[in-house]
């Protein structure tokens, strides 16, 4: 079946409203598109648990910092589109910036709602280097959950904060669906997919192989019992490529999302380099 292309907001929610009257489960997978395997897998797991699927694919203007990559952030809807028909997904909504922010709006907090997770947790990692990063992520969610209102919405560990950001939100503001988590896709020599690996020359590639060689590295020394967060960083920074720059490697109980010295069940180490120009960012759950 060939999953029907929407642009417009009002056309969406038409097949919604069809949808609920017919008690039928939905399920949401929010992507910016170039899609990849990692995506693939939440859409068949959004595929196994729900009637029907939305996949969203919008490069969200507002989650971008200015000197970011939104212009050059890859745009291949035809090629999305053509996949997720493959997939059997129901819709792919892919609204343009005008229609989910209306236009001559300036997208900034001067002009427009949005929704900002709690300090303690943008005020770290991934949200440190990229302020207003999460505000963004989550305002442009929030408007997605309120247009389609999944039962369900799937989410990649790979972007771990971003996780932990979302699930947090829709406990606070008693969103009524539910999160569901799924794990980290990677390339068979170990590095996670993402979007933007694209951008990466081969050498690049190359000296990206370090990041996820290096978060095996400290599973590896866990399971030897190894837990003092201060021996296992300095043995990941020991693989890191030296031609890559760290922005952070950090571990945090993925419960709290505090950081932590001693590493137990269910710690969160994660990292974020840059490649020449590229950012990436991988993880692991231990325990
Ligand atoms: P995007 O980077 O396109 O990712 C969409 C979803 O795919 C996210 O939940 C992300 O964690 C998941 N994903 C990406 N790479 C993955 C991999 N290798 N394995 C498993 N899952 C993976 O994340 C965003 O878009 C945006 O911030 C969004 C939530 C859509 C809001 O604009």
């Amino acid at each position: 079946m060939s999953a029907i292309l929407l642009n417009h907001i009002n056309d969406v929610k038409t097949y919604i409203y069809k949808w609920k009257n017919e008690n039928l489960k939905i399920g949401l997978v929010p992507t910016m598109g170039a899609l990849h395997s990692g995506h693939v897998s939440l859409i068949k797991k959004a595929k196994s648990m729900c009637d029907k699927v939305v996949v969203s694919v919008f490069v969200n203007p507002v989650q971008f910092g200015p000197n970011e990559d939104y212009d050059k952030y890859p745009r291949t809807i035809e090629k999305d589109k053509m996949l997720c028909d493959e997939l059997d997904a129901d819709i792919v909504f892919a609204p343009s910036a005008n229609e989910m922010y209306g236009e001559n709006v300036k997208l900034s907090n001067t002009d427009l709602t949005f929704v900002c997770p709690p300090y303690n947790y943008i005020d770290c990692m991934c949200g440190k280097s990229r302020p207003g990063h999460f505000d963004g992520v989550a305002t442009v969610v929030t408007k997605l959950f309120n247009i389609v209102q999944p039962d369900y919405a799937f989410f990649g560990q790979k972007d771990a904060q971003q996780l932990y950001i979302i699930k947090k939100m829709v406990k606070d503001l008693n969103m009524n669906l539910e999160i569901v988590p799924c794990p980290i896709v990677r390339e068979s020599d170990g590095l996670a997919l993402s979007s933007r690996n694209a951008y990466l020359s081969a050498d690049e590639r190359q000296c990206a192989l370090s990041i996820s060689k290096a978060l095996f590295e400290i599973e590896r020394l866990y399971n030897q019992k190894i837990t003092d967060a201060n021996i296992l960083f300095d043995s990941a920074l020991a693989i890191l490529n030296k031609n890559l720059e760290l922005e952070y490697l950090e571990f945090r109980n993925f419960d709290t999302f505090e950081k932590v010295d001693k590493i137990c069940k269910n710690t969160l180490a994660a990292i974020a380099v840059k490649i020449g120009k590229t950012r990436l960012i991988d993880n692991i759950i231990l325990g």
